[in-house]
């Protein structure tokens, strides 16, 4: 299957919602990435359940919800009823990962592990097994529009070795800095899913780039 592209709507014109949503349905985007953020896991406040409910009445593709947030599971059942496809927690931000990748799965979503970019690989070593998603920080969290932190290449296929010893398949997803400029690499590596805030919203024709980032690596491809 061919990689999958994840608009981040952070860096999305919010006085143009409905535009924007337009652009990405009509678009090869596969699913919207929508980063909540509550002021204490990371340094900057986004949008909650409400702004994901609007999404879900826009669009039928699949909601990516990245929570940035302490605690998550004193919410992951909310942001399921909000219409949440994917629900992804930080390891980082609950003392009980495997219960609430559980706690995701049993609100009928798809469960996914972030992970800091300080954070190794093996601290999620023993929840592999449960999650449909692992996303790997190529930024801090908190901000769309920075420097992509090379070191993930390396952490990608750290990971990927790791699966594929395991027979295990989960999506593999970068969130930050991802562009053109290091979508190759990444897939390369073994990563599967790529968000990209700035470098889809901010170019000029952004239908255009995400055609382009979709199509990555596939002229290497001889069937
Ligand atoms: C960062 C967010 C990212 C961000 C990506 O905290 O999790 O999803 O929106 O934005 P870009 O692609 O601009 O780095
Ligand atoms: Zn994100």
């Amino acid at each position: 299957m061919s990689h999958l592209i994840a608009p981040s709507l952070l860096a999305a014109d919010f006085t143009q919602l409905h535009k924007e949503a337009e652009m990405l349905n009509q678009s090869l985007a596969d699913w919207y990435h929508l980063d909540v953020m509550d002021g204490r896991f990371v340094p900057n406040i986004s949008f909650g359940q409400m702004f994901i409910k609007f999404f879900r009445s826009l669009t039928d593709k699949i909601l990516d919800v990245h929570l940035m947030i302490e605690e998550p599971e004193r919410y992951v059942d909310s942001f399921r009823e909000a219409g949440a496809d994917l629900i992804s927690v930080h390891v980082e931000a609950t003392k009980h990962a495997h219960r609430v990748i559980q706690q995701i799965k049993e609100s009928g979503a798809k469960a996914g592990i972030a992970l800091n970019p300080h954070t190794p690989i093996s601290s999620i070593e023993n929840i592999l097994e449960d999650v449909d998603m692992i996303v790997l920080m190529s930024v801090n969290p908190g901000f769309g529009g920075q420097k992509f932190i090379y070191n993930t290449i390396k952490k990608v296929a750290e990971l990927k070795s790791m699966l594929i010893e395991r027979n295990l398949n989960p999506h593999i997803e970068i969130d930050g800095g991802v562009g053109l400029q290091n979508a190759e690499k990444l897939l390369q590596a073994g990563a599967n899913v790529l968000v990209a805030g700035s470098s889809v919203f901010k170019s000029e024709k952004p239908t255009e780039t995400i055609e382009r980032l979709k199509n990555v690596g596939l002229k290497n491809l001889h069937f």
